[in-house]
């Protein structure tokens, strides 16, 4: 419904340019009650309201005084998340009126789009701003964007600079902050505590900055409901002795994107102030090749007793994964979820932009579905296929790491986890690729945090407390 401007505090609109968006019609009856001199410029400049177009309007004094934006009718979180390096710099706000969840989506994905990774290079310039329109929550939008900006700098940051302890650093900085217990239990005491796959998967890494670690971070009231994260943190994987080719390598580094994701939801909940006992587990380490890393025909002790035998070192997501599985198992929480970037097979089911979900409860997934499209943050649930558990079957362990067919390794490194969750659990596991491969509008081209939207969504929904 476009009828009426959208309220903003006036003294905010000060040397603020207006946007209009239009779909061609639209266009055309605007222009219509418009002089002559704006009809002429508007042609000369061949807009049409194509989408994804824009055309600047001046004032007599040539001066930027609009700026009209194409699109198909069909508004979405990303109509405007190209134009914060597209317009002039300034300061902007949105003149059409739109649904207030719509304009509040269009703020975030503004916010998005004016996201650059630039701690090693300064950005070309300075992004445009855009005012808040009144209807927005303020707050949440500030919280939801330097979340995410915080998980897309981790992800884009190499591996050099953000190894194992780094990673832990970051979590006891977020502790400090928001007053949240943060522990880790690294190298040799992992044994001690029976964390076996992630010792012998990350112990090839040796300067001690860079040795295997449990990351743990708590926080919230023991009376409230209980969730726990847990995040895939392998600050580099080059395959480990069953070695990666060098293009498969090359991006490797954003093998911690699963615990990019467990932190940036975990900094949403906590800056929200959510009734939750919060936990989040990240398994930290390198998948790198040394005299005593971890060998193909090896068998570990995983954290709950059962055996693996090691077909592929570079199946190593699963392992540690699946060792941070049994530990948050055994905290009965309401709702436990992994992130990761665990297989290739995920990309090859449904591409580098839609993260495969899966969950021993149809219901959770199917309400999360809903969450996703509602805040237009894509996932895709794919099976927990139970015949296909027998690929992973080994003749000296109770399981594999790997499935003796490569056909659907997606379903299979899930089914693998799910050794590790207990039934009674509402459990969601991610596979994602946390990656933009291509720069699109709202999304740089680098890491990104995938249906992360959608889930604090749901969990805000669910676990707010109701006046
Ligand atoms: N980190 C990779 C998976 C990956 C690759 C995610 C590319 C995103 C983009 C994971 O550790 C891995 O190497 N998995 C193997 C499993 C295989 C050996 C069964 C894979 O997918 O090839
Ligand atoms: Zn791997
Ligand atoms: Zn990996």
């Amino acid at each position: 419904m476009k009828n009426q401007y959208p309220n903003y505090q006036s003294s905010q609109l000060q040397s603020a340019i207006p946007i209009l968006v239009f779909t061609a019609d639209e266009l055309s009856q605007w222009l219509k009650k418009q002089k002559q001199f704006i009809r002429n410029w508007v042609k000369c400049e061949d807009f049409n309201a194509e989408p994804g177009s824009f055309c600047l309007l001046a004032d007599y004094k040539g001066n930027l005084e609009k700026v009209l934006v194409g699109f198909d009718g069909k508004p979405t979180i990303w109509t405007l998340a190209d134009l914060p390096y597209k317009l002039p710099l300034g300061k902007y706000y949105i003149e059409t009126v739109f649904e207030d969840q719509l304009l509040q989506q269009m703020v975030i994905g503004w916010g998005l789009g004016a996201y650059r990774f630039s701690h090693y290079k300064k950005s070309e310039r300075k992004a445009c701003s855009l005012i808040t329109p009144k209807c927005c929550n303020q707050k949440s939008i500030k919280n939801i964007l330097e979340s995410i900006y915080m998980g897309r700098d981790l992800i884009n940051m190499p591996a050099e600079d953000l190894g194992p302890s780094e990673l832990a650093d970051v979590t006891f900085q977020l502790g400090k902050k928001y007053h949240a217990m943060v522990d880790q239990i690294a190298d040799q005491e992992l044994l001690r505590k029976g964390f076996h796959a992630i010792y012998h998967v990350g112990k090839a890494s040796r300067p001690s900055q860079r040795a295997p670690r449990l990351i743990d971070l708590q926080w919230g009231e023991v009376s409230h409901p209980a969730v726990t994260l847990v995040g895939k943190g392998v600050c580099f994987d080059s395959g480990g002795l069953n070695l990666k080719p060098s293009s498969a390598m090359q991006l490797m580094k954003k093998d911690m994107g699963g615990a990019a994701h467990a932190l940036s939801l975990a900094r949403m909940i906590i800056e929200d102030g959510l009734p939750i006992r919060l936990r989040v587990l990240i398994p930290a380490i390198d998948n790198v090749i040394d005299g005593c890393a971890y060998r193909p025909g090896d068998v570990l002790k995983m954290r709950n007793g059962k055996t693996v035998e090691i077909g592929d070192t570079d199946a190593e997501g699963r392992l540690i994964v699946g060792d941070a599985l049994v530990e948050a198992s055994n905290g009965r929480p309401k709702l436990l979820i992994d992130f990761t970037t665990l297989t290739g097979a995920a990309r090859v089911a449904l591409g580098t932009e839609i993260p495969a979900m899966f969950s021993n409860n149809t219901k959770l997934a199917q309400q999360i579905q809903a969450f996703s499209e509602l805040e237009q943050d894509p996932i895709w649930l794919l099976p927990l296929y139970q015949p296909y558990r027998q690929l992973l079957a080994s003749n000296v362990a109770d399981m594999n790491n790997v499935g003796k067919s490569g056909y659907g390794g997606a379903i299979t490194a899930a089914l693998f986890l799910q050794e590790f969750v207990s039934d009674k659990i509402d459990w969601l596991h991610f596979d994602m690729s946390a990656w933009n491969y291509d720069a699109k509008p709202g999304c740089p081209q680098g890491g990104e945090l995938m249906g992360l939207r959608a889930l604090f969504s749901y969990i805000r929904q669910r676990f707010s407390v109701r006046h």
